[in-house]
C-alpha cells in the first residue's frame, strides 16, 4: 500500500484529483477512517470542542495534541497524518514553534503539521519548513482568532478582506506550506485563491472548487445534533444509532436479558478450564 505523502497532494493537485481530509482523535476512528481510504487524517485542535466539551478550541495543549496524534497514528496505514499546532505554541517565536512542532512528529508520529494564520505567520511557517517540518496552513475562520474575529463567522465577504485572503495564501504558499486549509470563505473567493496557487487548497464551507475537503468526523457522521451549518452534509445518523443502540442495552441488562447463554463462559468452566479470553480480535491487534 503506497502512503499518502505530502508530495503525492501536490500530484493530486496537477492531476486534478480531489483529495479528501477528515479529523480523526483515536485509534479506533483513524483505522476505520483510513480503511475507508481518506487521504489525510487530520489531528483538529477541534477535539477541544467535540472530544473536551469546551466552547473553543483555546484550551487544547501541546501534550493533549501529542496524545492524540500518537492514537490516530497507529491507526493510519495509508492517510498522511496532519496535527493541529495548538494556540500559543507556534506564536511566541519561531524558534518556540520549531520545538513545539518537532514534539508533535516525534513523539506524537504526525508527519506534518497545521498553523492558522497567513501574512503574519509566514515567516513562522518558513522557520518549520526549513527545520524539516511540513506545514499546512489556515486561513479564513480561523478559530484560534475566534475572540477577535468576534465569533465563529464566515470570512472574505468584502473586496478587502478578500484581497487579503488571496495575500496571506501566496504568502503560505511562498513559505513552503505544502497544502492551505480555506474555512468559511465564499465559494468564488477559494476558487480564485485556489487556481492562483500550485499548492493544494482544501476548503470546509468553501466550495466545491477548492482542491480537497476536509470535516471534523463527528460532523460528517451525524454526532453532533447541535451543529448543522449550512456547509456541512451528514453522511450518517451515527448519533441517533449510538443512542438507540445504548437505550436497547440499557433495556436488556435491566431485563436480565444480556449477557445471554451464548455470551457466556459456561462451557469452559464446566470441563473444568479457566475461562479465556484471548481469541485474538482483529482491530485491537490492528491485524485487520
Ligand atoms: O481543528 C480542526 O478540526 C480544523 C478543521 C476543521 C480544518 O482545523
Amino acid at each position: 500500500m503506497r502512503k499518502v505523502t505530502t508530495t503525492a497532494l501536490s500530484a493530486m493537485k496537477d492531476r486534478g484529483e480531489r483529495i479528501a481530509m477528515v479529523t480523526a482523535y483515536d485509534f479506533t476512528f483513524s483505522h476505520l477512517l483510513d480503511k475507508a481510504g481518506v487521504d489525510v487524517l487530520l489531528v483538529g485542535d477541534s477535539l477541544g470542542m467535540v472530544i473536551q466539551g469546551e466552547e473553543t478550541t483555546l484550551g487544547v495543549t501541546l501534550e493533549h495534541m501529542i496524545y492524540h496524534c500518537q492514537a490516530v497514528a497507529r491507526g493510519a496505514k495509508r492517510a498522511l497524518v496532519v496535527g493541529d499546532m495548538p494556540f500559543g505554541t507556534f506564536q511566541i517565536t519561531p524558534d518556540d514553534a520549531v520545538r513545539n512542532a518537532s514534539r508533535l512528529l516525534a513523539e506524537g508520529h504526525a508527519h506534518a503539521v497545521k498553523i492558522e494564520g497567513g501574512v503574519s505567520i509566514a515567516p513562522t511557517a518558513r522557520r518549520l519548513v526549513e527545520a524539516g517540518i511540513p506545514v499546512m496552513g489556515h486561513i479564513g475562520l480561523t478559530p484560534q482568532s475566534v475572540h477577535q474575529l468576534g465569533g465563529f463567522k464566515a470570512q472574505g465577504r468584502n473586496a478587502e478582506a478578500a484581497r487579503a485572503l488571496l495575500e496571506d495564501a501566496l504568502a503560505l504558499e511562498a513559505a513552503g506550506c505544502f497544502s492551505v486549509v480555506l474555512e468559511c470563505v465564499p465559494g468564488a473567493l477559494a476558487e480564485h485563491i485556489t487556481s492562483k496557487l500550485s499548492i493544494p487548497t482544501i476548503g470546509i464551507g468553501a466550495g466545491v472548487e477548492c482542491d480537497g475537503q476536509v470535516l471534523v468526523c463527528y460532523d460528517m457522521l451525524g454526532m453532533n445534533d447541535g451543529f448543522k451549518p449550512r456547509f456541512l452534509k451528514t453522511y450518517a445518523g451515527l448519533g441517533e444509532s449510538i443512542e438507540g443502540a445504548a437505550r436497547a442495552y440499557i433495556e436488556e441488562v435491566r431485563q436480565g436479558l444480556f449477557p445471554a447463554e451464548e455470551h457466556t463462559l459456561n462451557d469452559a468452566l464446566d470441563l473444568g478450564e479457566e475461562p479465556t479470553c484471548d481469541e485474538p480480535i482483529p482491530l485491537y491487534g490492528r491485524s485487520g
